[in-house]
């Protein structure tokens, strides 16, 4: 019997709905040729859900996606919602999702492809070799925390976690640090924060109490900003709190070169969520100009989780090939004349992962 899975997936807003549908295809073709079957539930969030439906993500919507088996999500958000209160922006849709998912950990691989270092407008000696990871604490931290919100002239925003909090999170950090090589930095600024000082406290007791064989180092958020451009092999594992996580993975973004190459999973919860790091670029959105690679990278984050191994690693390797060969989309290319589409990129990276999934298949 095919294997059959059901995908609920959020276009959202701007370029989210041209890169997912890049997503969609290599995901579509990649079930044909080896024997799944995705059901897609296309469904609006942030803007397109305003505009539709005059809130963020709607609690139909929601039940969708926590009945599916996981959710593929482009972007959120867009100049044209930028006037409206916090709880009614397309943000708070996205925010909402990730909290009622329950996907406390967010996953962001960086790694600089040999062939692409050159891309980096950082030295590419400082940058070539980079492979690291960002876990960043998702439904926590200055995001969720209470009290929020203006008080006459002043306005209100607090960074609570709990000891529970930081511990879930750090505990994936090190399982992952220890399929890796074994290293951990976990960010805090804990010179000045009360609340970076407890989740200091807990990820060095969760290290003591079950990590010891992981190396652990601590670094405040601004050094670590630093380092990031400076020195960046020097990472593994960066583990750290939701508003730091979401700063320096778009820093990390300048390793790679693009923003349009950072793919993220969100897990923890019974249903995973998957989506690009970058925004909706609304300025080149409707043009066939994106890089749909973050969003393809996503989905091929999904299939790992889905079960489709062989087929999420067939994705994340036509990626790099068709990046090594030279398909640049408009974002990466130095000559803008020779710049892929970002369907014609979508198709290129379909076609290889069947090539090397036949190739890896018994004739
Ligand atoms: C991200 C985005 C989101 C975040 C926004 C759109 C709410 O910047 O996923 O990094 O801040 O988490
Ligand atoms: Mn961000």
């Amino acid at each position: 019997m095919r294997r059959s899975y059901s995908v609920v997936c959020l276009p959202g807003d701007g370029i989210g709905p041209e890169v997912t549908a890049e997503a969609i295809t290599c995901v579509n073709r990649l079930g044909e040729a080896s024997g799944f079957e995705v059901r897609w539930d296309e469904q609006p969030v942030g803007g397109a859900s305003i505009d539709l439906n005059g809130s963020p993500l709607t609690e139909q919507v929601l039940e969708k996606c926590l009945a599916a088996d996981a959710v593929l999500l482009g972007a959120v958000g867009g100049p044209k919602w930028d006037d409206l209160p916090g709880r009614s922006r397309p943000e708070a849709g996205l925010l909402k999702l990730r909290k009622r998912l329950g996907v406390f950990t967010n996953l962001r691989p960086v790694s600089v492809l040999p062939a692409l270092a050159e891309i980096s407008p950082l030295k590419t000696d400082r940058v070539a070799g980079t492979d690291l990871l960002v876990v960043r604490e998702l439904t926590g931290g200055i995001y969720f925390g209470t009290p929020s919100g203006r008080e006459g002239d002043s306005a209100v925003s607090t960074m609570r976690y709990t000891t529970a909090e930081v511990g879930r999170v750090a505990t994936v950090a090190f399982e992952h640090a220890r399929r890796r090589r074994g290293k951990v930095t976990s960010v805090d600024k804990a010179n000045v924060l009360e609340v970076s000082r407890l989740w200091r406290e807990v990820v060095t007791r969760v290290h003591r109490e079950s990590f010891a064989d992981v190396a652990l180092n601590h670094m405040y958020v601004d050094n670590a900003a630093m380092q990031l451009v400076l020195n960046p092999t020097q990472f593994d594992v960066i583990l750290t709190g939701n508003m730091f996580g979401d700063i320096l993975s778009d820093a990390s973004a300048t390793l790679v070169g693009s923003l349009g190459l950072l793919a993220s999973a969100s897990l923890g919860g019974k249903v995973g969520l998957f989506e690009p790091v970058h925004g909706t670029a609304p300025d080149i959105a409707g043009q066939d100009i994106a890089n749909p690679v973050a969003a393809i990278l996503s989905a091929s984050m999904m299939l790992g989780d889905l079960g489709e191994v062989v087929s999420a690693e067939a994705l994340r390797k036509a990626v790099a090939e068709s990046l090594e060969q030279g398909h640049l989309p408009a974002d990466l290319a130095a000559i803008p004349a020779d710049a892929v589409s970002t369907s014609t990129f979508g198709k290129l990276v379909a076609d290889l992962a069947i090539t090397t999934l036949a190739n890896k298949q018994p004739v």
